[in-house]
């Protein structure tokens, strides 16, 4: 297998990492304090492509490979994981699955302007009860002939209130179980529609995590997509690539600690040297950089995978599983590294500590990944 990354998605990595270095770093530590989205930064994001990155050109995207939106989606998760769960959602989970799944008309009325950044999107599918356990969905869309009624809570959603679009998941007909759910294209702005309270999370807290409400909110029928009851299967099928995203945003959030932990162990010393040559920190050192190493290549696998029309819902479990502990392990030992100077906030490697601890929970948690990955090599 050839991992040679061609001259474009080099450009890419670059293009991406100085992004990172000029837009990102400056003012993420206050970002993260104050619990500030980052508006300014999607908004140029978006300018330069990275928001509809595997979309079509017709519909507005950069028509990339998931490759090269892996590799990106590292770069900005070295330095901001706030920032980049907003890339992860809007490419992986909303435009990959319209552009997937939604019809003609569908596409043209939003993903344009989600690809391009014109507005953002979110994907709806955790409740209250319905977490892990996915298909035990309470919200209700009630079909009334011409629209659907939609009742219900949602739970913990990216992009929360700063979504212009969002792709909701809802059981029509209960008898009918997980076939009986469906997917609804639901504007901000429509009647009975609320946005709860701003979460204060541990972790990625410039990024934009509500509840959501819905009250008799009328969605026109030709906001389904799919075929009726397709709503599970869409959300299923979405979330394997998904995962994608999140497990390249662990390996960033790994990456950006263990570089910032090698520069510090250069520049350290105690017992009359650097503390690199401690053999104590050069072990660690070298764990995180192999774990780190390996990560990467699940994600890749999984990337190509997915790029070359193979199956890759166990290759993105697989990733995301082993990136998001390898972002938690690393990120602990980077901020031992750091000593003391590892516990406060201007060394950054608390925050990246911080934020290691959702890819372990969102998009499947760890555990539901090794269900996924147990049912998969079972059945074989
Ligand atoms: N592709 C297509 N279909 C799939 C599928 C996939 N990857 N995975 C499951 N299905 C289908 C099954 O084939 C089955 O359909 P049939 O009956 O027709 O065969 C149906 O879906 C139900 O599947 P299961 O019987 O396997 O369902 P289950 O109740 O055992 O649950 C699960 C499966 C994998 C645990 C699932 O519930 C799950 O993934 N849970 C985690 C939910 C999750 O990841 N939420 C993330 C929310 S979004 C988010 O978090 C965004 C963010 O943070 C930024
Ligand atoms: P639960 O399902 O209650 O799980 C609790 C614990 O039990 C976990 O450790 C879990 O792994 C374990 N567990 C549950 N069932 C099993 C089992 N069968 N076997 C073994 N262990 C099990 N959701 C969205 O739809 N859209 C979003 O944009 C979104 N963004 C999020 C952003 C943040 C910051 C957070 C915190 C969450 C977000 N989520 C989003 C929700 C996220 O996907 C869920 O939190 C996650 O899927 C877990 O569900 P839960 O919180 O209900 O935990």
């Amino acid at each position: 297998m050839d991992f040679t990354l061609s001259e474009e998605q080099l450009m890419i990595q670059q293009a991406a990492r100085d992004f990172a270095q000029n837009e990102l770093l400056p003012g993420v530590i206050e970002r993260d304090e104050e619990q500030k989205f980052p508006k300014e930064q999607i908004k140029k994001l978006g300018e330069l492509g990275f928001l509809g990155m595997m979309v079509d050109p017709k519909y507005g995207g950069s028509g990339l490979d998931t490759l090269s939106y892996a590799i990106a989606m590292e770069e900005l998760s070295k330095i901001d994981a706030s920032a980049s769960v907003v890339v992860s959602v809007n490419n992986s989970l909303v435009c990959w699955g319209l552009e997937m799944f939604a019809n003609e008309e569908q596409k043209q009325k939003y993903l344009t302007k989600l690809a391009t950044g014109e507005m953002i999107g979110a994907f709806c599918l955790s409740e209250p009860e319905a977490g892990s356990d996915a298909t035990s969905q309470k919200t209700t869309a009630i079909d009334k002939g011409d629209h659907y009624l939609l009742n219900g809570t949602k739970n913990w959603i990216t992009n929360g209130s700063t979504a212009g679009v969002y792709l909701v998941i809802a059981q029509t007909d209960i008898e009918k179980g997980h076939k009986g759910i469906n997917a609804l294209i639901v504007e901000k702005g429509t009647p009975g529609f609320e946005i709860g309270p701003k979460e204060n999370k541990l972790g990625i807290r410039g990024s934009d995590t509500h509840s959501l409400m819905f009250n008799d909110v009328k969605v026109p029928k030709e906001n389904r997509i799919g075929e009726d009851g397709f709503g599970f299967k869409f959300a299923m099928k979405t979330l394997s690539g998904g995962r994608i995203g999140i497990a390249a945003q662990a390996l960033g959030i790994a990456a950006g600690a263990y570089e910032l932990a090698l520069k510090y162990s250069k520049e350290r010393k105690s017992f009359g040297t650097e503390i690199c040559n401690h053999q104590a920190i050069a072990f660690k050192l070298a764990d995180m950089h192999t774990e780190i190493e390996a990560a990467r290549l699940l994600v890749y696998k999984a990337a190509l995978d997915k790029d070359n029309g193979k199956n890759y819902d166990l290759s993105s479990a697989m990733a995301k599983l082993y990136a998001s502990k390898v972002a938690m392990d690393t990120t602990v030992e980077a901020v031992q590294i750091h000593g003391g100077n590892g516990f406060v906030k201007d060394y950054h490697v608390e925050r990246l500590m911080r934020d290691a601890k959702i890819t372990q929970i969102y998009e499947g948690t760890s555990e539901i990944q090794k269900i996924v990955i147990s049912r998969s090599i079972i059945s074989k």
